[in-house]
């Protein structure tokens, strides 16, 4: 066995239907996973779902329902949406799966037995839309509190701190020393400018059993449960440890039992997720993990936020993209382009319809789909389907165009790895228009140079299928379908020139992206 590479995305919370901002981000989180799969790297992509803490316990309420029923409801149709977006995940996390549970209750244990918590009165105030404790200095000059923080009540409990003070002195250290810690730079110096600025407060990491039941039950204090944010984030490491990762497991000690070694994934390479929990995954997380005695991730990847129309998300005003009714109407490989082609990761993006159109006519129809639909077409018409002697006119700018969509997957810019296979793309169209297929085959004597010409493209587009198939996978195999080629486009070594062979019998051509701006043909 040896490591995986180990990607994550945010577990979402299961308090409604899932959204463009949370497909976004698994998509581009299978895009990382299935580039690296790819190029032969053993992968472990893990993404899951959020089901503690008061903002499930009130929306079950809502409906009166138990909250492991309502979860167990929203988790199916979360599963379909899984499949919905095409995703490669090698396990599906909730936690409140019992193989969760127990991770969480053994860094609680340990934390707890090497002094790491105690236990304090709080007087103030409570975000419970946000699940945080307010101070004065959360209001605004006016004394109201920002809607951001939806009802706020005053209250007073007791429950248990984690110390934080001794680690803020090598966390600065950690980040400055491991630049890519935090992705892209611009949110790593966020995190240093607050750390740096700022004396960390202690982590409340219970509630009270009385105010909210829904969560893990403290093992060393019968009346609370965790806090859902010190709950979730061991997801990342209760799922490797689940599975006997030694180094999940190893920190754990007596605190969990032994098990067979069934993955080795720890430290996860990257967590991709949203800017709005950056400090969750950039200060508190490490801080648990450095506590517990296990080695920190490799990177947080973070990622801006969709809004559409220039304007926030939000199911009450109705400015919202259902990620399924578009994938509905234009396509899974479609949604999964357009996402991953729109935002690079790192801004903040906008959805409008017009933009996806245009990108779905210029960039999937006339682009790929009528330079695949050109080739297999003309190699039809004017060589029976069959290949011609190989040629490698474009051999040198389709191996530029390889390279540089491979280091961009490996970076991972997903975005920049679409507009380098675009360029050999649009160089292939501009090649048809160079060459003029159509009046070489009025002339006998231009024979060989049509050949030439014909290997070129349809040797292109079998190299651009291998290029697509992180974010395209479904058309990627609908063009090595019409190729008629045995092999997998999932297979990177596929990009190398030269795979078609002389005499190999291409398909007919089925049109990739039937274009949707044209009325209906009478
Ligand atoms: O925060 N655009 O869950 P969540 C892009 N359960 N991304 C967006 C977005 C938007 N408009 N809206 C949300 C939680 N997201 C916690 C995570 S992880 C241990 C626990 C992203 O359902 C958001 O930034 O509110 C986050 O990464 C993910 O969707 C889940 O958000
Ligand atoms: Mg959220």
């Amino acid at each position: 066995m040896s490591k995986r590479f180990y990607i994550t995305t945010a577990i979402d919370y299961v308090n409604g239907a899932p959204h463009l901002g949370h497909a976004y981000e698994k998509v581009v989180a299978d895009v990382i996973a299935r580039a690296r799969r790819s190029v032969g790297e053993p992968v472990f992509f893990l993404t899951g779902l959020d089901e503690h803490g008061q903002k499930v316990q009130l929306a079950a309420q809502a409906l009166g329902q138990s909250p492991q029923a309502y979860c167990d409801g929203l988790a199916d149709q979360w599963g379909d949406f899984v499949r919905r977006l095409s995703l490669t995940n090698d396990d599906f996390v909730r936690t409140t799966q019992p193989r969760h549970r127990e991770v969480v209750q053994a860094i609680l244990s340990k934390l707890h037995a090497e002094g790491h918590f105690y236990k304090a009165s709080y007087q103030g105030y409570y975000s419970v839309k946000e699940e945080t404790f307010l101070t004065e200095k959360d209001r605004n000059p006016d004394g109201t509190w920002d809607p951001k923080w939806g009802q706020v009540n005053e209250l007073v409990e007791e429950n248990w701190y984690f110390r934080m003070g001794v680690h803020q002195d090598w966390l600065v250290a950690h980040i400055e020393a491991n630049p890519s810690f935090i992705q892209p730079d611009y949110r790593r110096n966020e995190v240093l400018g607050f750390l740096r600025s700022q004396k960390l407060e202690d982590l409340c990491i219970t509630r009270p059993e009385a105010r909210l039941s829904w969560g893990i039950p403290l093992p060393f204090d019968p009346g609370f449960v965790t806090y859902v944010w010190f709950d979730a984030l061991v997801n990342y490491f209760s799922v490797p440890a689940s599975l006997g990762d030694p180094a999940a497991t190893g920190p754990l000690g007596a605190h969990y039992p032994a098990r067979d070694a069934r993955l080795e994934a720890w430290p996860a390479d990257i967590h991709l997720v949203g800017k709005d929990i950056l400090k969750f995954h950039a200060v508190y997380w490490p801080i648990m993990l450095k506590a517990v005695g296990a080695p920190l991730p490799k990177t947080v990847l973070v990622h801006g936020w969709w809004q559409k129309n220039g304007e926030k998300l939000s199911k009450t005003t109705g400015n919202v993209v259902d990620p399924i009714a578009v994938i509905e109407e234009w396509g899974v490989d479609a949604f999964r382009y357009y996402v991953t082609r729109e935002l690079g990761i790192g801004p903040d993006g906008n959805w409008t319809d017009d933009g996806f159109k245009s990108r779905y006519n210029a960039e999937l129809a006339n682009g790929l789909g009528n330079l695949l639909n050109r080739a297999v077409n003309m190699l039809n018409k004017y060589r029976d389907g069959v290949v011609p002697k190989a040629s490698s006119f474009l051999a040198a700018e389709a191996a530029q165009a390889v390279a540089k969509t491979r280091a961009a997957y490996l970076e991972p810019a997903p975005q920049d790895a679409l507009v380098a296979t675009w360029e050999l793309v649009n160089r292939a169209n501009l090649y048809v228009e160079q060459t003029k297929p159509f009046s070489l085959a009025k002339d006998p004597t231009k024979a060989v140079e049509l050949d030439e010409v014909l290997y070129n493209l349809v040797e292109t587009c079998r190299i651009l299928a291998v290029l697509i198939w992180p974010v395209m996978p479904g058309t990627s195999e609908k063009i090595f379908a019409q190729l008629k080629v045995c092999a997998e486009p999932s297979d990177w070594n596929q990009s190398a020139w030269g795979g078609l062979q002389e005499s190999h019998q291409v398909g007919a051509p089925v049109p990739l992206f039937p274009r949707k701006d044209l009325p209906p043909k009478k």
